[in-house]
């Protein structure tokens, strides 16, 4: 299924990025994200493939769009007075590719958007049926490191055991390695720990998922990842890490009761560490990012008059390829002519 669905779904994340680009600056997150939700969604369904949400924006109540569960893909059929969509075997006269699962992030970094700052894109990462877990959408502590550190490193190490290693791998000290950390107040008492290593620090506004990445691959001066963040986006970081060969190792933290519960419903146990593969365990899995705004990794979108211009990454597991695409797209006649290198 890879190598038909690889830039199909590289359209996907370009239309998230350049919808929610639009919505750069103006103070809104929530249509942003809207933005970013209804522009994948629309290009999802011209995809042959019948695709189920798995992790998306989260229950159907709460979310009219890409919610759990969601049927996405030009190959489910709409029958019955409700509308109902039920899988078909063809789209438009030819054979249907895939039944997939899709893990959805249409905009990983609202905020940042709505401020204009830098990091955020639009991602997706798909898998055979059952390839990526069903994570509650909930906090998740996480380590995350490139090829070099996988299968080193552990969650139970003191922190400048981790970085000891992660620096051995790079073959550089410790005062060399920047550590990536959300700025938050929870995570108050690990960058002091990080602190006291001597390594650098890059606090994040928003994003660890597109930090994850960035530590994966050499040249973007990231190199590891520490401190909780969202489930979901750590599912994804396990899709991009599996295509990348870095690690990511994580545990859920339920707050509460409910969320304890909500836990043990979806087979989740709070308790256990989870690694790349048990958030990530498919076979055949593709990753998708494209910039939104500017990004140690990505450019922003750049829009030119009739035209936007993307940055995006595409990776597949089982053809072992990372592509970057850059892809100039064309709203109008006008566009054409203004194409630059
Ligand atoms: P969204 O923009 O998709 O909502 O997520 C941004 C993000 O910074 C993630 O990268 C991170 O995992 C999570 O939010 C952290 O959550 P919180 O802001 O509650 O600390």
């Amino acid at each position: 299924m890879e190598r038909q669905l690889v830039l199909e779904f590289v359209r996907v994340t370009e239309a998230g990025a350049i919808a929610s680009a639009r919505m750069m600056g103006r103070n809104d997150a929530m249509g942003a994200d809207r933005a970013a939700v209804e522009a994948m969604r629309r290009a999802m369904d011209e995809v042959p493939m019948v695709g189920t949400i798995v992790i998306g924006e989260g229950e159907r109540d709460e979310a009219p769009m890409l919610y759990i569960g969601e049927r996405v893909g030009a190959g489910w059929i709409v029958s019955g007075p409700d509308g109902i969509r039920n899988p078909s075997l063809e789209v438009n006269g030819a054979p249907l590719l895939a039944a997939v699962d899709i893990a959805v992030d249409p905009l990983e970094g609202t905020n940042l958007v709505a401020r204009g700052q830098d990091g955020a894109i639009s991602v997706l990462a798909v898998a055979e049926p059952g390839g990526l877990l069903n994570a509650p959408d909930i906090y998740m502590e996480k380590l995350c490191v490139g090829p070099g550190a996988a299968g080193k490193v552990r969650m139970e190490y003191p922190v400048a055991a981790n970085l000891r290693i992660i620096a051995d791998s790079l073959g550089r000290d410790i005062e060399d390695l920047t550590v990536v950390i959300l700025d938050r107040e929870r995570h108050e008492a690990l960058i002091e720990n990080v602190r006291s290593t001597g390594a650098r620090i890059r606090l994040i506004a928003d994003g660890d998922l597109s930090a994850a990445i960035s530590c994966a691959v050499s040249g973007t001066g990231d190199h590891c990842v520490m401190g909780s963040g969202g489930a979901p986006e750590g599912v994804l970081t396990a899709a991009a890490l599996r295509c990348l060969g870095g690690q990511i190792l994580a545990r859920f933290i339920p707050r509460n009761d409910s969320e304890r519960l909500r836990c043990l419903q979806m087979g989740i146990d709070p308790d256990r560490i989870y690694d790349t593969a048990d958030l990530a365990s498919g076979s055949s899995i593709i990753f998708a990012a494209t910039g939104a705004t500017d990004g140690s990794l990505l450019k922003g979108v750049r829009f030119f008059g009739g035209g936007a211009r993307t940055h995006s990454l595409v990776m597949g597991l089982q053809s072992s390829t990372i592509r970057f695409v850059d892809t100039v797209h064309m709203f109008d006649s006008k566009a054409f002519g203004r194409v630059r290198l």
